[in-house]
């Protein structure tokens, strides 16, 4: 009787996903930030979340996409990094080899079963102790305070429905000197993409300045920000409109 319930916990524990809590992701790495209902909507419209992945990771490792990232953004040893968005983990595997085991990756995302998935593929990848998934909210990536060198966000700028909310709680995990790195394709939101004026406008209208800007395979670039003075509050943000920019 104990061998045939020690068999089906066993079964059992082994079809069951990741979850809070256990060796998946956790609900956050810090309390949460300010609500979301403080800050203004986004003047433009927000594309839906689709998918976990932008291309398949053998083109765009054929493209030399990831190396060439972490090379302009010098990723070395050593380094803290959120790859914000993580979803399947193309940057967040590939960042987690580069850091090393004096670095680390939070891997970031919205979709508790992106997070699953990509708990399972960390573990098989020998990267667990390398990685931490954290579940975060759309206004709010819920990361640790003072935890970061750089925020990496790839293709998931324009899925993001409270962007002000995500670049306001996004701050205080910011160490001092640390970056902000957006990559996407030069497309309408709506199409999946953010024009690169519109972006660099949504960020300085929460106080990001843009100190770099890089253009990458397929109409798509990487732009790289640090936080500067910015409003003195949510309620004072003021969005900015595709037309404007
Ligand atoms: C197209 S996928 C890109 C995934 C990955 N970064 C890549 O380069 O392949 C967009 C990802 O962003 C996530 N996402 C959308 N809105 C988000 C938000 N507000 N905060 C964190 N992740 C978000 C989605 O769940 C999805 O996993």
């Amino acid at each position: 009787m104990r061998k045939i319930f020690v068999v089906l916990s066993l079964l059992l524990l082994s079809v069951m996903p990741a979850a809070a809590g256990a060796a998946g992701w956790q609900e956050g790495l810090a309390p949460p930030g300010v609500p979301a209902a403080a800050f203004p909507a986004p003047s433009r419209k927000v594309a839906g979340i689709v998918t976990d992945t932008w291309r398949d990771e053998q083109s765009r490792d054929q493209a030399g996409e990831a190396e060439r990232v972490m090379r302009l953004l010098d990723v070395k040893p050593g380094l803290d990094v959120a790859d914000v968005g993580a979803g399947s983990g193309y940057y967040t595997v590939r960042l987690a080899r580069r850091v090393g085991p004096q670095g680390h990756v939070f891997a970031e995302d919205v979709v508790p079963d992106y997070l699953d998935r990509l708990a399972r593929r960390v573990d098989a990848e020998g990267l667990a102790g390398s990685v931490t998934l954290v579940h975060g909210e759309p206004h709010d990536p819920r990361l640790a305070p003072r935890s970061l060198d750089l925020a990496l966000l790839v293709h998931m700028y324009h899925e993001v429905t409270q962007p002000y909310g995500l670049l306001w709680n996004l701050r205080p995990a910011l160490r001092p000197g640390a970056r902000v790195a957006v990559i996407d394709a030069r497309k309408e939101t709506a199409s999946h993409g953010t024009p690169p004026e519109l972006l660099r406008c949504e960020l300085a209208a929460v106080g990001y300045r843009q100190t770099a800007f890089y253009e990458l395979q397929e109409s798509t670039y990487l732009a790289v920000f640090e936080p500067a003075a910015g409003p003195a509050s949510p309620t004072a943000i003021r969005p900015c409109s595709a037309s404007q920019t």
